[in-house]
């Protein structure tokens, strides 16, 4: 075998790898595939043919001044940053980009343009995935009224090929009929939120990279006033003895409270109290609330009956009364 041959046999070598694309055609890999945000990523160029005269490095798929990061000219071995270069990449001889310290931002298509000594140039694409070590929570609103509002809650970013768990609390979701979940559930829908639904919201995220959770959400749910009580539930009071009534109602924030005795005005307080009674004290007491932030308000009223001393020991008051 002569020269001749030996030139031959390589040149069959190169046309050989030519024919099977997919085996040896130019490509990309990222490593690590997706990439957590903060993290270096190397895109490595495989199969680069041999007599390649440049290579550049652009972010979009189209070969553009503007989105050029970094170009390498193998004959002047001159290297030149583009427009997008950051500081933060590295050209290694061999065509392989090093992306450090990503940012979200930096997710998307690669495409390393290979020139030919020959002049023609091609493409190579890579879709870059860039992910945030943190998930983290959106929402439309962080208060609500309750069976008024409707909220939804996304946990950020999607990603492909991953599982997003939501607690509340600490706890798993409440199966309720009006919460759901979309977008591959990323999203969550609480419809006319109601009161159990207040507090601490977390995502959590899924996938071969690893679990991550959100920084908690706080979702606030004003609800309320509800149908308010007044204590005690006694209708009878000795004159002369001091009287105490309380009206209570559940609400968020706390309700504000007045009462009307016979129709007028009373107090502003949540209780009343009135130093020894007599009979002008019986009547109709009646305990306004009112929230103002949901805009609700109720009312309960009282009848009450101020009887003689002594006349409520054990048997009915009015039978008590008649005795006295
Ligand atoms: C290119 O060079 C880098 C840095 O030396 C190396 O990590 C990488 O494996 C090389 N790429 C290929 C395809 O060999
Ligand atoms: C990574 O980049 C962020 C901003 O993009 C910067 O705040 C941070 O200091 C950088 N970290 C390192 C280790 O370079
Ligand atoms: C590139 O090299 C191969 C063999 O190594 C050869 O067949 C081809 O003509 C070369 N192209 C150019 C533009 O030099
Ligand atoms: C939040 O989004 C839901 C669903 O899109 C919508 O019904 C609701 O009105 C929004 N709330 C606010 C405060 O924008
Ligand atoms: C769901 O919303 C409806 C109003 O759309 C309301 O009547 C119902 O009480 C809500 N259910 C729960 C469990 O909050
Ligand atoms: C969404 O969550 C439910 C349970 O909460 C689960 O059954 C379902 O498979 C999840 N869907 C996706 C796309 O992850
Ligand atoms: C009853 O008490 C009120 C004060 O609470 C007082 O103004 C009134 O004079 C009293 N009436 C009688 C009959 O003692």
């Amino acid at each position: 075998m002569g020269p001749g041959s030996a030139r031959w046999i390589s040149v069959t070598s190169v046309l050989t790898i030519w024919n099977i694309p997919s085996a040896a055609a130019p490509a990309i890999e990222a490593v690590p595939p997706t990439v957590l945000e903060g993290k270096n990523v190397l895109l490595l160029a495989h199969n680069l043919p041999d007599n390649l005269s440049a290579y550049h490095w652009f972010k979009g798929k189209e070969p553009l001044d503007k989105d050029l990061i970094i170009m390498h000219e193998i004959k002047s071995q001159e290297t030149k940053q583009g427009k997008l270069h950051s500081g933060r990449e590295t050209l290694y001889p061999n065509g392989s980009l090093m992306l450090q310290n990503v940012t979200l931002k930096q997710s998307g298509i690669y495409n390393l343009n290979i020139h030919l000594k020959r002049g023609d140039s091609f493409p190579c694409i890579h879709t870059l995935e860039t992910q945030l070590s943190k998930p983290s929570i959106r929402s439309n609103g962080t208060t609500a009224v309750e069976g008024q509002d409707t909220v939804e809650i996304t946990c950020d970013p999607p990603f492909l090929k991953t599982t997003y768990t939501w607690r509340l609390n600490g706890k798993e979701l409440p199966g309720d009929t009006n919460v759901s979940l979309s977008q591959g559930n990323t999203t969550l829908t609480l419809l006319k939120v109601s009161r159990h639904l207040k507090g601490r919201y977390e995502c959590k995220v899924q996938n071969p990279l690893g679990v991550f959770r959100s920084n908690p959400f706080t979702l606030d749910v004003f609800y309320g006033p509800d149908n308010p009580q007044i204590f005690p539930p006694d209708k009878y009071f000795e004159e002369g003895k001091n009287l105490w009534l309380s009206c209570q109602a559940t609400s968020h924030p706390k309700a504000q409270y007045s009462w009307n005795v016979n129709g007028e005005h009373w107090s502003s307080r949540q209780d009343i109290f009135i130093h020894k009674v007599n009979m002008s004290n019986s009547g109709l007491y009646t305990c306004h609330v009112n929230n103002p932030t949901t805009g609700r308000n109720d009312f309960k009223v009282k009848e009450i009956t101020i009887v003689a001393p002594g006349g409520i020991i054990g048997a009915p008051p009015v039978l008590v009364t008649l005795e006295s």
